[in-house]
């Protein structure tokens, strides 16, 4: 069975048959779910784990304020795709695949921008040349956030690298995704000028 054959994996068929479409509000044509039905999702639907609640909403948290800000710069970001992505994109971390996984069942939703950001969230950042994309706002803030905490990208770089010191494949993987995250970080800093960080103290209260 090929990596990307999900038909093997169960458990999203099943869940997918809980969650109907008409849950979501779609009388405007939104093209994302808003953050409350997100939560239903994550909440009520499928019980995800709290830590991972709390993992994802300040990756939102962070994603919404980067790219509130960037917008004041003149960026024309969708900052309800934002959130939303952000909010969904680890729903089914622990299962194999769990970006796939969550990408196919928001598509049945037929939410296909959200989709895949959520499918794509564990690959290399620019997926569109250089472009400064809703996608790289959700991979950079959810590299910005261990757990529930924000913290610098060499901190929660430094434990993956130290964890995967005697796999040289995965550690020059984790590496590349670093230096993704670093080019990342420096072309958002550059729109903005100041340093990302700054948003750490008034999203830590
Ligand atoms: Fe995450």
């Amino acid at each position: 069975m090929s990596k990307h054959d999900l038909k093997e994996i169960s458990p999203e068929d099943r869940w997918a048959q809980t969650v109907e479409a008409s849950m979501f509000d779609r009388s405007e044509g939104l093209d994302s779910p808003s953050a409350s039905e997100c939560r239903e999702l994550l909440r009520k639907r499928y019980r995800v784990d709290t830590g991972l609640i709390r993992h994802s909403e300040k990756v939102a948290q962070l994603a919404v304020t980067i790219g509130k800000a960037l917008n004041k710069k003149g960026l024309e970001l969708d900052l309800r795709l934002i959130e939303a992505a952000s909010l969904l994109h680890d729903m089914f971390r622990g299962e194999r695949d769990h970006g796939l996984l969550a990408g196919r069942l928001l598509r049945q939703l037929e939410y296909p921008k959200v989709a895949y950001i959520v499918e794509n969230h564990m690959q290399p950042f620019y997926q569109d040349r250089d472009k400064l994309t809703e996608h790289v706002i959700v991979c950079l803030s959810d590299k910005f956030v261990q757990e529930d905490c924000l913290v610098p990208l060499e901190v929660r770089f430094e434990k993956k690298l130290v964890y995967y010191a005697n796999n040289p494949r995965i550690k020059t993987m984790v590496h590349s995704r670093f230096m993704d995250a670093k080019t990342a970080q420096t072309h958002v800093e550059i729109i903005l000028g100041h340093p990302i960080e700054k948003f750490f103290a008034q999203l830590s209260k």
